[in-house]
Formats: C-alpha cells, structure tokens, sequence
C-alpha cells in the first residue's frame, strides 16, 4: 500500500524532515502516536522498552534518512557523547578540541583522571594538529563549530588523517545541525547533535542522537544505550520529532539572522569582538564558507567594560531571553563564564547569543539598547 509514496532518500532535506518517519499503513494515524510502555507483548523482537520504542524508532527513521544512516536516540546529548566515548578500549589515546562543550571537557577529563582514557588535546582551529595528533589514537573527537569560541576544524581533513591512522572520527554536529553540515558525508564515522537544541526546537526536551552508515557501529551505540540506560522518554521523542517537522523553516531563518546581527555587532562601538563562521573576519572564514552551507545560529561575542558589562548586557535584554542552552525558537544569550564548568580561554565578557526566529529588527533593538546601557 506505500509504494507509490515518495522514496525519502530521493527528497530534499526541507520535505524529509516533514515526510519521514511517519505511520503510512491503511488507516494509520498520520502522526506517530506516543507508545508509553515498558514491556511488549510475547512474539515480537523486543520484550522490555529499554531496547526499543516505536516513537524513537519513528525519529530515529526520520533522522537517518536525512543523513543516510542508522540513528540512535539517547536521553540527551551528553548520553550520546557518553555513548560515543565508552566505544573506545579503556587505555586508549582520544584526540579531542582543547575547548570543546564544557560537557565534554568535563567527561573527557573524568575519564582521563580514572585512568580510563588518555585526552591528547589541540586547538580546534588547529586542523594540522589534530591529524598529527591522531597517530595511535583510538577516537578524534571533533567539534566544529566548537562551543562557545566558533571554532572551526577542516572535517575531511581530519578524516582522512584520523581514517590512515586507523582512528574513528566523531563530530558534535550540535551547533551546524545537518542543514548547515553533514558531518558523515565529509568523513566522520559517527556525527552526535543535542537533540535538545535544533532538532526540539523549542527548549522543552532533552535528546541525543548519533547517525552513522556503519550498521555494525549503530549496533554498538545502541547496545551502549541499553547498558548505559541512556534510553529517551517516549514524550521526548514525540516532541523532537514534532519540532523536526518545522526545522527547514526555523533553522535556515535563525541562521540567517544571526548571520545579520553578527554584520550588526562587529560595527558596533560597545562591542570588542565578534566570532562567527562566515563573517571575513572569523580566521577560519574560507573552511567555513567552503565546510558549512549556513552559518548557524550562534554568534558570539565580547563587549567592553569586561565581566561587569557583559553580565548588565544580560540582565537588561527584554525580548531576548537570558538564559542558557540553544537551539529554541526564542533567542536566548548568556555570559558563559558565570558556569563553574566553563573552560578558562572563554573571555569573561563573552556573551554567547542563541538566535531564534522573532523579527531580526525587533531582537537588534533589544540587543542594542541592551549593549549601551551596560556600557553606561
Ligand atoms: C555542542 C553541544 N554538544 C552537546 C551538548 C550536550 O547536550 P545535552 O544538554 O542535550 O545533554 C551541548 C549542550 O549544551 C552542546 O552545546
């Protein structure tokens, strides 16, 4: 009865993440309904719900299409991140960015501080560094670009140093998302994204995924799910697979109006500095314009006056909401060194912006009376 729907591999990545992962029997419901259950009737390939979920499944299908690949979901980013880390033999050497999430740095250092993992750690803008880095190691990490600096790191590059050496090549995909990068196509074995972030959309979920083409390495991270019970909630799939229907829309107006507040920002006289991918003035600008078809929805940036004047710009926005995360339809900025974790080469007055998709006119004004009062 479905073979004269549209073959998902065929479609454009705006009508996959609408059409993909839907019920398509004689009488099914149009949506993927909510399977709140932890045990399966006998007779079936499953008996208990840490192993499989219907609505996962439904996601999972939704995301691996988009990306030609098997997906995994996790109960958030960090589970998938955690996942991707317990793939590799304790004793092994994991390449990663000297200032990756905070999240992972911190994973990558508890582990290296229980003797599980040696961490070799290079500059993320270091392309270089991390394919030499790679000889004798078991993963390379990479994330690009990184959070909250925008870093950006030659992902076929890595790739292809990492693959000669041996090395698997994980990317947290988080900040591009896979309308702005595919991670898989440009070599990585496995791409991770919070799922938290672009894929929700709506900052009322927590989610990982991984996606990768080797069904032996999904295999992997599934098992891993399982014996980490890092297994997502089953309304938290509906949700991310509710928000994955609108993300064509929200993702490409996002980036393009953070891509116009960066523009805005770097002329205005109370900012210092402005990172983001495709300004010329990003160091890495030609990868990213050449890496990247957006820009993402992340600027960040420093203003005068220091911690004190970036944490006023903060408490004076309106439309703007002040908290952390991103990814949601709202725009939300913070001083991301106010959090404990935070590595130390993020500058006190950094303010990291999370552009969501109110009219680009509405949040510069925000953000502009904002800037000067602090700076007052
Ligand atoms: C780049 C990046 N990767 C991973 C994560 C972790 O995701 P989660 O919060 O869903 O565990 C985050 C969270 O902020 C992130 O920014």
């Amino acid at each position: 009865m479905a073979s004269d729907r549209a073959e998902p591999h065929s479609l454009a990545l705006d009508s996959i993440v609408v059409s993909a992962g839907r019920p398509h029997g004689p009488g099914d419901p149009v949506n993927q309904p909510i399977v709140p259950t932890s045990i399966y009737q006998p007779g079936g390939p499953f008996a208990y719900a840490r192993e499989h979920n219907p609505t996962w499944s439904a996601l999972e299908e939704a995301l691996g299409v988009m990306e030609d690949a098997h997906c995994t979901a996790f109960a958030s980013g960090i589970a998938a991140i955690s996942a991707v880390l317990d793939l590799v033999a304790p004793g092994s050497v994991v390449v990663a960015p000297e200032h990756p999430y905070s999240g992972t740095g911190a994973r990558l250092a508890e582990l290296e501080a229980a003797g599980t993992l040696t961490v070799r750690r290079v500059s993320g803008a270091d392309t270089g560094a991390l394919a030499e880095a790679a000889q004798g190691a078991a993963l390379v990490w990479v994330e690009s670009p990184t959070n909250p600096l925008l870093e950006v790191t030659d992902i076929a590059e890595v790739a292809r140093a990492a693959h000669a050496a041996g090395a698997l090549v994980a990317v947290d995909n988080t900040f591009a998302t896979v309308f702005a990068q595919n991670a898989l196509d440009l070599g990585a074995d496995i791409s991770m994204q919070s799922a938290t972030k672009y894929i929700g959309g709506h900052s009322d979920l927590l989610m990982g995924v991984t996606t990768c083409r080797s069904p032996e390495l999904a295999e992997r991270l599934r098992h891993r799910r399982t014996m980490l019970g890092a297994t997502p909630g089953v309304l938290e799939a509906w949700l991310a697979l509710r928000g994955l229907r609108t993300m064509a829309l929200r993702v490409p107006r996002a980036n393009a109006s953070a891509h116009e507040l960066a523009c805005r920002l770097e002329s205005h006289p109370a900012v210092e500095r402005v990172m983001y991918p495709l300004l010329p003035s990003h160091p890495q600008h030609e990868l990213a314009a050449r890496q990247m078809r957006l820009g993402g929805a992340i600027v960040s940036f420093t203003v005068a006056g220091g911690a004190d004047a970036a944490q006023a710009a903060c408490d004076r926005v309106r439309l703007i909401t002040q908290a952390t995360s991103l990814g949601g339809v709202e725009t939300t900025m913070e001083r991301r060194a106010r959090h404990a974790l935070e590595h130390p080469a993020t500058p006190a007055s950094l303010i990291r912006m999370s552009v969501g998709i109110e009219a680009v006119d509405d949040l510069w004004a925000d953000l502009d009376q904002a800037i000067r009062g602090s700076a007052g």
